[in-house]
């Protein structure tokens, strides 16, 4: 995609680049207050964004990603930007910067300031529509994956969640168990919602309408904290919306005097590294989270690169790990 330049800004004028570069540089004192008009209004017109730092430096065939997540500390994220980073071309930068929620947009509009080329966007967006105008106006193409919604705007990049709630309770069901209960974040992104809409729909079909659920924070002391509205409620099987949640419910259960699988069976979800690690080992529903970071990595280059301008939506598999949180009652 075509960045806007200082060339195209004078043309719209009908200035000279001196004179654009003068005025954009507050060096206005021998222009009048026409010329800087229509300057500020060809730059606001065409959505130029003088580079304020040294893209020049960089070369041109260098290009920059930004990419935003939603944490660092949560293994799942950490691990898809070791694989952006390992699998980036020696011409291609990233940064890598998460966002508290109010943060998203500054964040954004700072990176598009420092001359990034495009932006991997994984965490919830706000106001998607504006987002998306201020990005095309600007020529900065981006890509979304997790828990970015899918708004149509641009490539999607998440995996059949569906399909991986349905395996947890299926495992769960398959293994005799009837009292169920699901700990959930407070807020839900739409990809965790599809998580849970396939767990439920399974046990709907296998009639166990209604498991149990408990909101809690999307963290360790999270899961921690909800197990005190779960172990006077006689659940032997739970459906941890993802592993760090699961590792906070196991120690809290522990620390309640129940074993896991023997009194209560847990099942995660992302299969992060530490999961395979723990004793006793999370059985879990795995995300191929290499993958996602790959992917998207992918996509966005051929986007910068002006290789394809359709929209995708990529959907990658998720796949049960069975291991030793969850224990068959039959
Ligand atoms: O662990 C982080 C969770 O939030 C993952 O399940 C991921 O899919 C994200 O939405």
């Amino acid at each position: 995609m075509k960045k806007v330049s200082i060339k195209d800004v004078a043309r719209e004028a009908g200035v000279s680049v001196t004179a654009v570069s003068h005025i954009l540089n507050d060096n206005k004192q021998r222009f009048s207050q026409g010329t800087i008009k229509k300057v500020l209004d060809a730059k606001e017109k065409l959505g130029y964004i003088p580079n304020k730092n040294a893209q020049q430096l960089r070369g041109s065939k260098t290009k920059m990603i930004g990419v935003l997540l939603p944490s660092l500390t949560n293994p799942f994220f950490s691990t898809i930007i070791q694989s952006m980073d390992e699998h980036k071309p020696d011409n291609v930068e990233i940064i890598f910067l998460t966002t508290i929620n109010k943060g998203l947009e500054e964040n954004i509009k700072h990176l598009v300031e420092h001359g990034v080329d495009g932006l991997v966007i994984g965490r919830l967006i706000d106001e998607p529509e504006n987002l998306n105008a201020y990005l095309t106006k600007h020529k900065i193409p981006y890509v979304v994956l997790d828990q970015s919604e899918d708004n149509g705007f641009t490539d999607i990049i998440r995996t059949n969640e569906h399909e991986g709630g349905k395996s947890a309770a299926k495992h769960l069901i398959d293994y005799g168990h009837t009292n169920l209960a699901i700990i959930q974040p407070y807020e839900l992104m739409a990809n965790m919602k599809n998580r849970i809409d396939g767990f439920e729909q399974y046990c709907g079909v296998h009639n166990i309408p209604n498991p149990k659920k408990i909101n809690t924070e999307l963290s360790k002391l999270g899961g921690k904290n909800a197990v005190n509205q779960l172990i006077s409620q006689e659940v032997t099987g739970i459906f941890a919306i993802n592993d760090e949640i699961a590792i906070g419910a196991i120690r809290a259960l522990i620390d309640n005097n129940f074993a896991v699988p023997d009194d209560i069976s847990i099942i995660g979800y992302d299969d992060i590294d530490f999961a395979q690690y723990m004793n006793p080992a999370l059985t879990t529903i795995a995300q191929p989270i290499d993958e996602i970071g790959k992917v998207a990595l992918h996509q966005i280059l051929k986007k910068v690169e002006g290789l394809s301008s359709k929209t995708e939506k990529i959907e990658l598999p998720t796949q049960l790990i069975v291991r030793e949180t969850t224990q068959s009652l039959k």
